[in-house]
């Protein structure tokens, strides 16, 4: 018999990164060695005083329900601490807890759009985005991005170019995946000021706010009239190692906030309990492994960058932000007789175990775009594997 789905399935896209995890496991299976540059997830274990708050918090019972936005304490916590890194006023009720970040673009999106409603988001991109528009009936409207000497840069031409009277809502994720592009304060202004003159609703996704290594990160929700339209996409999956856990937030203006945490009712009705009081210890307590972790990946990131630019035909920056690097492989490709990435991609999987994924995991490519790009994710992969692997890469390209 076959299923009769509903006709809504249809338009649901997935995260293809982890069919390219699958497929590299499947690879291993045969004895092979995988250098796993493909998941945005880390190898890096929660630090120690959040496991025992969790623990403890289990022990002591926190094991049923407990309000829907959230427990009170995290939620005045995080009050605080983004008030204090955004430059912002918050109190609780600004604050809907979820089970990680992710949940935050759809409810987002459930929230403000309507059917037929246009949103800007970023292609490259999340994959979710695109995937949660499609599915509730938006008109999506991609913009993409510049490789410029400094990095990527916001195509805000191509933003601006698209706002239509139709157009609501705005997606933008600074620090990006899989870019890594970071607003100066000059472009995140411009962003704003076209939102405020649109009026345009913004999902403002800062999964990697602290993933940053040589500067303090910036919302776009401290410009004058952007926080009455702005939700934060707040993760603990990065900065606290904290993938697996499942808890972020939605924060923003109380109506939005309260329209967004009815979804939390009709859904999972609460975040985990005790996870939450995991949470609030991550917040509360000492951010030396945050620091030792962005130590890490810093060494990660520039033992790759070395490496990738030596090989022949391909170029990457040294991004500020996210534990991502884009590399431009086009004129590899071209050295190789190659016109799709996913050749490129397979062929330096299976010759040398060096996995990751390509510009076509992140959207669908944009008419006109002839730079080809992979993407590499190193919070996976200890230093001296990725010596070991790009060493491998590097004797395969030459
Ligand atoms: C840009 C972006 N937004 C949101 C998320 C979701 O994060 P979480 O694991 O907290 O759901 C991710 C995860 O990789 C991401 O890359």
């Amino acid at each position: 018999m076959s299923i009769r789905f509903a006709e809504r399935n249809k338009r649901l896209g997935t995260e293809t990164a982890f069919a390219v995890g699958a497929e590299a496991a499947q690879f291993s299976l045969t004895g092979a060695r995988v250098y796993p540059f493909h998941l945005g997830d880390l190898n890096i274990p929660t630090p120690e005083h959040i496991v025992e708050a969790a623990i403890r918090a289990i022990r002591e019972g926190k094991t049923g329900y407990c309000p829907t936005p959230g427990i009170l304490p995290l939620r005045e916590a995080l009050a605080e601490d983004i008030s204090r890194s955004r430059d912002l006023n918050l109190d609780a009720g600004n604050v809907s807890i979820q089970t990680g970040g992710k949940p935050v673009i759809g409810k987002f999106i459930m929230t403000l759009m309507n059917p037929g409603d246009e949103v800007l988001y970023p292609n490259p991109g999340y994959p979710i985005y695109e995937s949660m528009i499609n599915f509730h009936e938006g008109v999506g409207k991609p913009y993409g991005f510049r490789e410029t000497e400094k990095g990527f840069a916001l195509d805000l031409d191509a933003i601006e170019r698209q706002i239509s009277p139709k157009t609501k809502l705005l997606i933008y994720n600074n620090y990006h995946n899989p870019t890594s592009a970071e607003s100066d304060e000059e472009e995140m202004k411009r962003l704003a000021d076209i939102c405020l003159k649109h009026n345009l609703y913004v999902l403002s996704d800062e999964a990697y706010f602290d993933m940053l290594y040589d500067s303090k990160g910036m919302s776009i929700s401290r410009f004058p009239g952007l926080f009455e339209r702005t939700v934060i996409l707040f993760t603990f999956s990065k900065k606290f190692a904290m993938t697996g856990w499942r808890l972020g937030a939605a924060i923003g203006p109380k109506e939005i906030i309260d329209a967004i945490s009815l979804f939390n009712v009709n859904d999972e009705s609460c975040t985990n309990h005790f996870v939450q009081w995991a949470g609030l210890a991550a917040i509360k307590g000492p951010m030396e492994p945050y620091r030792e972790m962005l130590k890490t990946l810093k060494e990660r990131r520039d033992t790759s960058v070395e490496i990738l630019n030596q090989m022949k035909g391909i170029s990457v920056g040294k991004p500020n932000s996210t534990f991502y690097l884009f590399a431009n492989i086009t004129a590899a490709m071209k050295d190789l007789g190659m016109q799709d990435v996913e050749d490129f991609r397979k062929q330096v999987l299976y010759k040398t175990g060096v996995s990751f994924t390509t510009r076509n995991h992140f959207g669908t490519p944009l008419p006109g775009e002839k730079q080809k790009y992979i993407r590499l994710a190193y919070s996976g992969i200890n230093t001296s594997d990725i010596r070991e692997g790009l060493g491998k890469m590097k004797e395969l390209l030459g």
